[in-house]
């Protein structure tokens, strides 16, 4: 059984719209899987569901094998989540921040020192242990927020935007951070906007926009996937849909993006560049149709997920 199995998960905040419209998610032990998306996709949604910190309008979702519907304090009680928001206490230090909340948790006296000393090492917090939360910088306070949730043991950690607001060497600290717990067997459900990041870390990526999931794959397959796929910006001065109705009827796999603004060319996604090539070839030759633009480029990944947000823009 996995960790997190979700099926036609609906969410709606008013009954009319739906934030989410059917998820089916689930992910690993131990995997690090990226929920990635836009702004608005639905992801801090997921996580709530998933946290039991509001109920699916609809479907069925299971977190550690627990139903959160039926047993939302069985899932709370095996999870750490890190929230979008600011969650700590302004008045207290910060090291008085993670006693407190080790103490909610009750852990051994003993054993929390050793932690927290611990984290204030992980997290870089050793210089600002003794300032109040609410003097402490924007960053600072995402480290104090990500090491809080870390002071006690969970199978399952939430975390919505980690690395927001972070310098890019404290960044890599703690997705590297976020590697070694995996290894040692906790299971990570993040969300981000960003690709280079997920590339870093996960083993698997969904890819969420307007509430539904569009990709749900391992970085590597998606990479291999789009690795022999290029993308061909073409125009000619007439004929081009004749061109385009060539191109699909011989490749099935080939994809059209047809332009928006005229004079703009179209672009053609292909993994079989040399029969693409040869019946582009073809066509110059019988007919007297001039070439205005051409130009090919590797679909990188980043491409891939501008091209599942932005194919659907309107609908
Ligand atoms: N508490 C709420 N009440 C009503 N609508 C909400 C609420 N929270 C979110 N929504 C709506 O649900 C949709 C999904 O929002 P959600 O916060 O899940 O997006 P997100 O992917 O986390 O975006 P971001 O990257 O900006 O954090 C949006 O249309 C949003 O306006
Ligand atoms: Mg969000």
């Amino acid at each position: 059984m996995d960790v997190i199995e979700t099926k036609n998960l609906k969410v709606s905040y008013d009954k009319k719209n739906f934030a989410l419209k059917g998820i089916d998610i689930n992910v690993k032990k131990g995997e690090i899987f990226g929920f990635l998306g836009p702004n608005g996709a639905g992801k801090t949604t997921t996580i709530r569901v998933l946290t039991t910190l509001i109920k699916p309008t609809e479907g069925d979702v299971q977190v550690l094998g627990y139903d959160v519907k039926k047993d939302a304090l069985s899932i709370r009680q095996r999870i750490g989540v890190v929230l979008q928001q600011p969650s700590y206490e302004w008045s207290l230090s910060v090291e008085k921040n993670l006693y407190v909340y080790g103490v909610l948790w009750n852990i051994p006296k003993n054993d929390l020192n050793k932690r927290i000393e611990q984290l204030i090492k992980d997290f870089d917090l050793n210089d600002i242990r003794k300032q109040y939360a609410s003097d402490i910088s924007i960053g600072q306070r995402r480290r104090l927020q990500l090491a809080r949730e870390l002071i006690h043991d969970s199978e399952l950690l939430f975390v919505d935007e980690p690395t927001i607001g972070l310098d890019p060497i404290i960044k890599r600290k703690i997705l590297d951070y976020f590697k070694n717990l995996s290894k040692n067997g906790k299971t990570i459900f993040f969300t981000t906007h960003n690709l280079e990041e997920a590339d870093y870390i996960c083993d698997r990526v969904a890819i969420i926009n307007k509430g539904m999931i569009h990709v749900l794959d391992s970085v590597e397959n998606l990479k291999r996937k789009y690795e022999k796929e290029r993308t061909l910006e073409i125009l000619f001065n007439d004929g081009n849909d004749l061109l385009m109705k060539k191109l699909t009827d011989r490749i099935d796999s080939i994809k059209i993006i047809s332009p928006k603004e005229k004079g703009d060319p179209y672009k053609i996604v292909t993994d079989d560049l040399s029969t693409t090539i040869e019946i582009i070839n073809d066509f110059i030759k019988s007919n007297s149709f001039l070439l205005q633009w051409f130009n090919i480029k590797k679909t990188e990944l980043e491409e891939v997920f501008l091209d599942i947000i932005g194919g659907n823009k309107n609908e």
